[in-house]
């Protein structure tokens, strides 16, 4: 029997997305969060302000997936709301998508890569230290290892949000569900199969880097894939 709420939201008032916030998947994604965010997986623990574990609508059936927060996701605890999120909530925007309503998106990882400057390895420093480190020289790639210990969360969400399609966002997030071969500059916009062909990969350049290449004609090609 259909949900008397689908019904309500679909039928009678025409929406095409509904989103419960108190139904399973929302429920599910908040549990594994709440394990989540006390992860000690990997040494990135000792440097996170906050855990971004990822944010939207889980129901779409869409994941956006990039790479790992920066200081601004650092500092707020949700993906992509620094200038990288900026440009993406415009690619969106212009290209008819509303983040929020119709997209989950995460990270492959889910603290912040901070760069360790000088063997400093432990979270016993002063919060003007962590200030200037974060200005300084923040971000890193992501290495192995620290993308091997956060698959957990990766895999988990995917697991309850069953996506059909995974927007995978610059090279570490393609490589993750491609493998190590594949490089986002000669894959961008052609779709993959995964996992027996229940999801579809479809591979886009990371904000971040039509932020540092900006023309009206990479702006106008993002939009379009
Ligand atoms: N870049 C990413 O890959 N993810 C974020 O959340 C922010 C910037």
């Amino acid at each position: 029997m259909k949900d008397f709420r689908v019904v309500l939201f679909k039928d009678v008032l025409g929406f095409n997305t509904v989103w419960f916030p108190n139904s399973n998947k929302t429920y599910e994604l908040y549990k594994a969060e709440q394990i989540a965010k006390n992860c000690k997986r990997c040494p990135l623990y000792k440097t996170r302000n906050k855990f971004v574990f990822g944010w939207g609508n889980p129901y779409s059936g869409i994941m956006a997936v990039g790479e790992a927060p920066g200081p601004e996701e650092d500092e707020l605890g949700k993906p992509f709301v620094g200038r990288a999120g900026e440009f993406l909530d415009y690619a969106l925007r212009e290209a008819g998508i509303d983040r929020e309503r119709d997209l989950y998106i995460t990270n492959v990882l889910k603290c912040f890569p901070l760069k360790i400057i000088n063997g400093f390895q432990n979270n016993n420093i002063e919060n003007s230290s962590r200030q200037i480190i974060r200005r300084n020289k923040p971000f890193r790639e992501p290495n192995p290892q620290e993308i091997k210990a956060c698959s957990t969360w990766l895999e988990m969400q995917i697991n309850i949000i069953k996506p059909r399609f995974i927007l995978a966002m610059g090279n570490p997030s393609l490589r993750y569900f491609l493998g190590p071969g594949v490089n986002i500059s000669f894959i961008a916009g052609q779709p993959r199969k995964i996992r027996n062909g229940s999801i579809t990969v479809f591979p886009v350049q990371h904000p971040s880097f039509i932020i540092r290449n900006r023309t009206p004609e990479n702006d106008r090609r993002y939009i379009e894939l």
